[in-house]
């Protein structure tokens, strides 16, 4: 007898194009049927595009800003009316938190330029860039869950997979407070992270910290070897484990 695999329905935030574009590419040639998301919708409709011209065609484009509490709630709805469940939410939506000085590109992209460590010391770092990375990258995150969640437990196998960075694991934290607090899991609740968060913000302002992003085009890797991990994780069993820090596709220290 013939089986049947449910058809499976995935959000990607923020893909339009990076990592993100590629996520929802390798998400369609496992036939999952792929949402497409964008802020700006030309770019989300062209990024589409790209994807059917390449043979997919079960994608289509929700516009998606995740700053944006009614944009995430119109396509919560959007999802509800169109499949009645959501079975992956892949946020992948970010942005650096920082500035770079268009002549730091320059010198990257000369024979011996190029390492993202000596970039980041050319970033300049305001608040105003902080709090929008935070808006964005954490509470975007956040937002995306809340509209999501009901949606999620509809189905048979629900995954939510959160993309991060080696700069986010605990010891690229440079104050030592902050990151005992955070290591601190069994405190951990959702109201001390959202605080420590805000503490975070609170520093900015008086320049008590130091932080690091997303890297200018200076990465090692493929746009194919970062979709790997979050496309595998995406696709696990539904027993698998949960809440585990990956890298690439190996559980990996947090610390
Ligand atoms: N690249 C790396 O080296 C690296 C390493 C480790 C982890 N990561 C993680 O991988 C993910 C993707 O990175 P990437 O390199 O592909 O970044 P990217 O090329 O800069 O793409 C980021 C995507 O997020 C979108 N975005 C930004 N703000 C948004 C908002 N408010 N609402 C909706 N979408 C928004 C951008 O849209 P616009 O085009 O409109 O700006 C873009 O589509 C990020 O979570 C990053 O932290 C990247």
């Amino acid at each position: 007898m013939e089986s049947t695999i449910p058809e499976r329905i995935a959000v990607v935030t923020g893909s339009n194009k990076g990592i993100g574009l590629e996520i929802c590419r390798q998400l369609l040639s496992k036939g999952v049927k792929v949402v497409l998301t964008a802020r700006d919708e030309e770019r989300g409709i062209a990024a589409v595009k790209k994807l059917q011209e390449s043979g997919a065609s079960d994608v289509v484009f929700h516009q998606l800003d995740v700053a944006d509490v009614s944009s995430a709630e119109a396509l919560g709805k959007f999802i509800q009316t169109q499949f009645g469940k959501l079975d992956i939410l892949v946020n992948n939506a970010a942005v650096s938190g920082a500035e770079i000085e268009p002549q730091a590109l320059t010198l990257s992209n000369q024979p011996g330029g190029g390492a993202f460590s000596s970039l980041l010391d050319m970033t300049l770092e305001t608040h105003e860039k902080a709090e929008e990375c935070i808006n964005i990258n954490y509470y975007g995150t956040k937002r995306m869950c809340k509209v999501f969640i009901s949606l999620l437990q509809l189905s048979q196998a629900p995954k939510i997979i959160n993309l991060s960075s080696g700069y986010g694991r605990l010891k690229c934290i440079p104050g030592e407070a902050i990151r005992k607090k955070i290591a601190n899991i069994n405190d951990l609740t959702e109201e001390r992270l959202d605080a420590l968060v805000e503490s975070f913000l609170n520093d900015f302002k008086e320049e008590k910290h130091k932080e690091n992003d997303i890297n200018w085009n200076t990465g090692t890797r493929t746009v194919e070897e970062g979709a790997k991990g979050p496309v595998m994780l995406a696709l696990l069993p539904n027993d698998s484990p949960s809440g585990l820090f990956y890298c690439q596709t190996e559980v990996s220290s947090f610390e």
